[in-house]
């Protein structure tokens, strides 16, 4: 079968692939561009291991099709720091041990990025509620909203 070609942009980089008409964002990414940041956690939407933002809305890319990213904006984790310095998310993470497998870890951060773009200042309630689909089998969720809790406060206060 032909291969569908792929123009789109990651990371800020303009970028262009070659893919099967059934192949998932998350194959291609990990595959085909070798961006290995989202991990294929359950395959089937459950576990946000696989998230990235697909024109600035939070999607798990192991659901969305690899030939959707046709003229879209996507994010992955790879895109998070600055090449000479983590995001604030990533900084506080690290100082707070608001530790995740490396299975989990770049989910969670695309996804408290996502949130904090959209609300700077979020309660506990709502930072519990959109890092919901976000499944980890073993622990730490309560260092995770803490730190994305303490992120949002620094960011407001870096903005003043
Ligand atoms: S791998 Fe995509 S949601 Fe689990
Ligand atoms: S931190 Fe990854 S399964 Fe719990």
């Amino acid at each position: 079968m032909a291969k569908i070609h792929v123009s789109t942009t990651i990371n800020g980089e303009p970028t262009e692939f070659l893919c099967d008409a059934g192949d998932s964002m998350l194959d291609a990414l990990r595959d085909t561009l070798g961006l290995t940041g989202s991990k294929e956690g359950c395959g089937t939407g459950d576990c946000g291991a696989c998230s990235i933002t697909l024109g600035g809305r939070l999607v798990c890319s192991c659901l969305m099709l690899a030939a959707e990213a046709d003229g879209q904006e996507i994010e992955t984790i790879e895109g998070m720091a600055k090449p000479d310095k983590l995001h604030p998310l990533q900084q506080k993470f690290l100082e707070s041990a608001a530790l995740q497998c490396g299975i989990c870890t770049p989910g969670m951060l695309v996804a408290a990025k996502s949130l904090l773009e959209r609300n700077p200042d979020p309660t506990e309630t709502e930072v519990r509620f959109w890092l919901a689909g976000n499944l980890c089998r073993c622990t730490g969720y309560d260092k995770i909203v803490r730190a994305v809790m303490e992120t949002a406060a620094d960011m407001r206060e870096a903005a003043r």
